[in-house]
């Protein structure tokens, strides 16, 4: 029978334990202690490899997870076993919440009806999302103590998307129920008739986590070697994630040496296939070396790095605060070694999601860190693989766990704070799960239809150098002769789609960027796309024209003298720039690198626009654009 493991979350009067208690009461169980279970099964007198095992695969989960205590409850019903890692809510609520969710497929969230979104909520939200917890079940408790009203339930629900909508969480279903009552826990309330959907318990019994386990990257950190006597030599672990059988070639990590699966033997025997979470032993036909944690892949599909230095989002859970100037032991599968703090890049502000800049982080502190090993670990993106893409970090002296770690890949070039999310978001690697889908209709036939060809008219040049008039005065003219345009403006499009940008040399390259695209997609569906921008730099500019096909990118130059500039000082903003009210202002205190090549060069201190707009107007028809 499958197995969900779930986490409970909410603030002490939410109602945890009450809803707890339904879900046994109503599903008629009884505590079971898993412990005993363990105890009794071990004692069992079975022949070595099993008993090697089952204690190896009990071992490794222990030494894998975080040593916080964490109250786990079993239940079950005819369809399904639950595991709920039951984290006390009141204090130091990160470090439990990220102890309880690290191994969880659905997070229970719940939030008291007559409070609604509180500042846990958004703090849990947050770590659910941090952890890549595949389903979130938000229940909305209580419901029996505002009268079991739709309405107060549909503002919460508002309340709670308007922020998760920034996280990345993927699959949230809210819930009315009252645990006290019973109300939608396991049985369909009477209370609620304009509720439709789910019970809480139907939810739980039917998400399909296995969906979301990594079933293709093969990776099988080795926990112990087992060698119950002379004619067997077998690799005892968990896999970690994607499938194996016998007879497939494996690679071991470090070494690189390759070998075959043998066979693949479990308490039950042996296996033909073993999928993740399997605790299985593995035996090799060759006798290459390896030992407790070696990593057995595959020889086409190995882990993104092999690496010393790590980029990871990081929970600081102990009362000392995080130092850099001392060693911690990481644990990343079953390979220990020691790890310094090397860089904290920000600290994550849980409330507002802010980043903030820090030195260290302290009990509860979420953020982004980059680490250096002794010795090589084998990573994946923690989005990619939970299990070879998370870590711990403990203290050697005490042996605590100070840390959870989610890695983002390996550390190369983090830029420094305030500078790291635009180096990200330029360099971000696209998801694997967009294609890029054709147009409907191709731009071949808009062109046709429209009669003329599209193109990017990208007008550059200095703040107040006119850039914004000219284009206003082109598009009139194109508009009269019948031509589909578009516009893009920068003191437009800073207010909506780049708002969220300054003008730091990283921004304006994000800036320049997204408009880029936006360009493009104007540009396929057949437009003549206008585009005013400073855009100071040269290779900013470049990169767009490498977008587009060849000839459809026409680089103007709005060339004004910055002195000219300066004194029009349509907006007043030189004048600022001077007082220094304006950091970075192009011209003043941020360079302005005029085109290298540009296709046409209009002079705005000497020729009016409608001057400039022939020429322009002219080139475009030399071009065969119109
Ligand atoms: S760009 O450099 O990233 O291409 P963009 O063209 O989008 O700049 O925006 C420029 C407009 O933002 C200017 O017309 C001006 O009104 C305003 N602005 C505000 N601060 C600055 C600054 N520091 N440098 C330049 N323009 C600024």
């Amino acid at each position: 029978m499958d197995v969900l493991r779930f986490t409970t979350a909410g603030s002490v009067d939410d109602g945890k334990s009450t809803l707890i208690g339904r879900l046994f009461y109503d599903t008629q169980q009884i505590f079971e202690d898993k412990l005993e279970e363990i105890r009794r099964n071990t004692h069992r007198d079975d022949d070595e490899i099993e008993l090697g095992l089952l204690t190896d695969g009990l071992r490794a989960e222990r030494e894998q997870g975080i040593t916080i205590d964490v109250a786990y409850r079993y239940f079950s019903t005819p369809n399904r076993k639950f595991i709920i890692a039951d984290t006390p809510g009141h204090e130091q609520y990160t470090r439990n919440m990220v102890t309880g969710a690290s191994t969880a497929e659905l997070a229970v969230e719940l939030i008291d009806a007559r409070n609604g979104v509180i500042e846990q909520t958004r703090r849990h939200a947050f770590i659910a999302s941090l952890l890549q917890i595949p389903y979130m079940i938000v229940a909305v408790n209580k419901m029996d103590l505002v009268d079991y009203s739709e309405e107060r339930f549909r503002q919460i629900v508002e309340e709670f998307q308007s922020f998760s909508d920034n996280l990345d969480i993927n699959d949230i279903t809210f819930i009315p129920i009252s645990a006290l009552k019973g109300d939608n826990v396991v049985d369909p309330s009477g209370n609620m008739p304009w509720y439709n959907g789910p019970t809480l318990l139907h939810r739980l019994e039917n998400v399909r986590p296995e969906a979301d386990r990594n079933q293709v990257d093969f990776r099988f950190p080795v926990q112990n070697v087992i060698r119950p006597h002379q004619d067997f030599r077998g690799f005892a672990g968990q896999v970690a994630s994607g499938k194996v059988r016998p007879g497939e070639e494996v690679l071991e990590l470090p070494s690189k040496r390759s070998s075959h699966v043998e066979s693949i033997t479990t308490l039950d025997g042996d296996v033909e296939e073993a999928g993740p979470g399997d605790s299985v032993v593995i035996s090799l036909t060759d006798e290459i070396d390896v030992s407790r944690g070696s990593m057995l892949v595959r020889s086409r599909n190995r882990p993104e790095a092999v690496t010393r230095q790590i980029d990871a989002d990081l929970c600081w859970m102990n009362e000392e605060a995080m130092r850099q100037d001392r060693p911690y032991v990481i644990q990343h599968t079953t390979r220990r070694t020691q790890a310094y703090v090397s860089k904290v890049v920000y600290r994550t502000n849980v409330e507002t999601f802010h980043r903030e800049e820090a030195d260290t982080f302290e009990l509860n502190d979420i953020g982004r860190v980059e680490l250096e090993t002794a010795d090589p670990l084998f990573i994946d993106p923690y989005k990619i693989n939970r299990s070879t893409g998370s870590f711990i970090l403990i203290d050697p002296d005490t042996n605590d766990t100070v840390a959870a770690g989610m890695i983002r890949g390996e550390a190369e070039d983090v830029a420094p704070f305030g500078q790291e999310e635009m180096a990200t978001t330029t360099e971000r690697d696209t998801s694997p799960n967009v294609v890029w889908e054709g147009l409907n209709i191709p731009r071949q036939a808009r062109e046709e239809k429209n009669e003329h060809q599209a193109a990017v008219v990208w007008l550059t040049g200095l703040s107040g150098s006119g850039k914004s008039t000219i284009a206003r005065t082109l598009e009139e003219r194109l508009f009269d002769r019948d031509l589909q345009t578009m516009m893009l403006d920068g003191d437009n499009v800073r207010h909506g789609l780049c708002g969220d940008l300054g003008f730091s040399p990283n921004d304006r390259k994000e800036n320049i960027r997204r408009v880029g695209e936006v360009a493009r997609l104007f540009f396929e569906q057949g437009n003549v796309t206008l585009c005013t921008f400073i855009s100071p730099y040269q290779e900013d500019r470049d990169r767009i024209r490498g977008l587009l096909p060849e000839g459809r990118f026409f680089e103007v130059h709005v060339d004004c003298p910055l002195e000219v500039c300066k004194e029009r000082d349509t907006k007043g903003l030189y004048a600022k720039a001077e007082k220094g009210e304006i950091a970075n202002f192009t011209g003043v205190s941020a360079p302005y690198e005029a085109p290298e090549d540009p296709e046409i060069v209009v002079h705005t201190d000497t020729d009016d626009v409608e001057t400039c707009v022939d020429q322009i107007v002219a080139t475009l028809e030399a071009e065969g654009i119109l």
